[in-house]
């Protein structure tokens, strides 16, 4: 019998701009793990030009793709069938390809992110969310991808603070039977603490930090920003000079998300501390 050649499976990143995006060097750190040859590229795909990208990407023997900003709410919408907590977050950051019977391109949507962050705050920083008392940021298209995730955690209360209350107040119609989660202004927060704050607004884009009364606290509490950068954000100092006893970047969250992405893709959990190691 003839040998066949290990057949090389393709994957890559979709979104604009693309800039340095760590996700192919991610990717290949887990694919060396279990001596995978994969390849996986970031590509920066032009407005007006997604779908027909994916799905070229898909016939030529693509695998999957991770889709990053702005796309994500397109490949929720181009997706055959979605996971339900993809459903939920009505935005998508993996697909995976296959084919159906009559030889047509099927394309899975789902959404990891939420997942990714979870696990990064119970597994890599031992904070056990079950019973806790959170405290959400922002209520724009960021949180609403960690919102289900969380409140699968059943913490004590999910508070959702935003600069625009109706916003937050929608969120939590859309995810009131998940668990127990409530609205608010930050200009409300002066009596309560948390135990976990997550800071999933856009403020550190701009190096800004929500108006927050710096007793929102509690003993050992985790400060969170889904963003990452080298230095600290500014979310994250802010949180020191009040006294969070633990603040953190998304470093963990990407690459946690990217590891779900991994095993939705080739049925394999890659070990995520040597990659985080690797990168900060
Ligand atoms: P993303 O996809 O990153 O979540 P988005 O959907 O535009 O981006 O949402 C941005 C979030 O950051 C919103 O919750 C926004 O508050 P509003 O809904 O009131 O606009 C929040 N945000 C942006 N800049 C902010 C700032 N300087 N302070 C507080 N919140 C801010």
């Amino acid at each position: 019998m003839m040998a066949t050649a290990k057949k090389l499976e393709k994957f890559a990143v979709f979104g604009h701009p693309i800039g340095h995006s760590k996700s192919p060097v991610i990717h290949q750190q887990f694919a060396k793990q279990f001596g995978l040859d994969i390849t996986y590229e970031a590509i920066d795909v032009a407005e007006n030009e997604f779908e027909q990208t994916v799905r070229e990407f898909g016939k030529n023997g693509g695998n999957g793709l991770n889709i990053t900003v702005p796309y994500k709410l397109e490949a929720w919408q181009l997706a055959d069938v979605r996971s339900e907590r993809a459903e939920l977050a009505g935005a998508v950051n993996t697909l995976k390809f296959s084919t159906g019977n009559n030889g047509e391109l099927k394309i899975f949507g789902d959404n990891t992110d939420g997942v990714g962050l979870v696990t990064d705050i119970q597994g890599n920083y031992q904070v056990k969310i079950k019973n806790k008392k959170v405290l959400v940021l922002g209520a724009g298209g960021a949180v609403r991808g960690i919102l289900a995730p969380l409140l699968d955690c059943q913490p004590q209360l999910l508070l959702l603070a935003n600069r625009t209350v109706s916003k937050a107040e929608v969120l939590v119609e859309i995810f009131g039977h998940k668990g127990t989660i409530k609205a608010t202004g930050f200009d409300n927060l002066a009596d309560q603490q948390f135990d976990l704050i997550i800071n999933g607004t856009a403020a550190s884009l701009k190096g800004e930090v929500p108006p927050l009364p710096g007793t929102i606290f509690a003993k050992n509490a985790l400060a969170y920003d889904l963003m990452y950068s080298a230095e600290p954000t500014p979310f994250m100092e802010w949180a020191k000079n009040q006294g969070a006893a633990k603040q953190t970047d998304g470093l963990g969250m990407l690459v946690e998300q990217a590891a779900e992405s991994f095993y939705i893709w080739n049925g394999l959990r890659p070990d995520t501390g040597p990659v985080i190691k690797l990168l900060r």
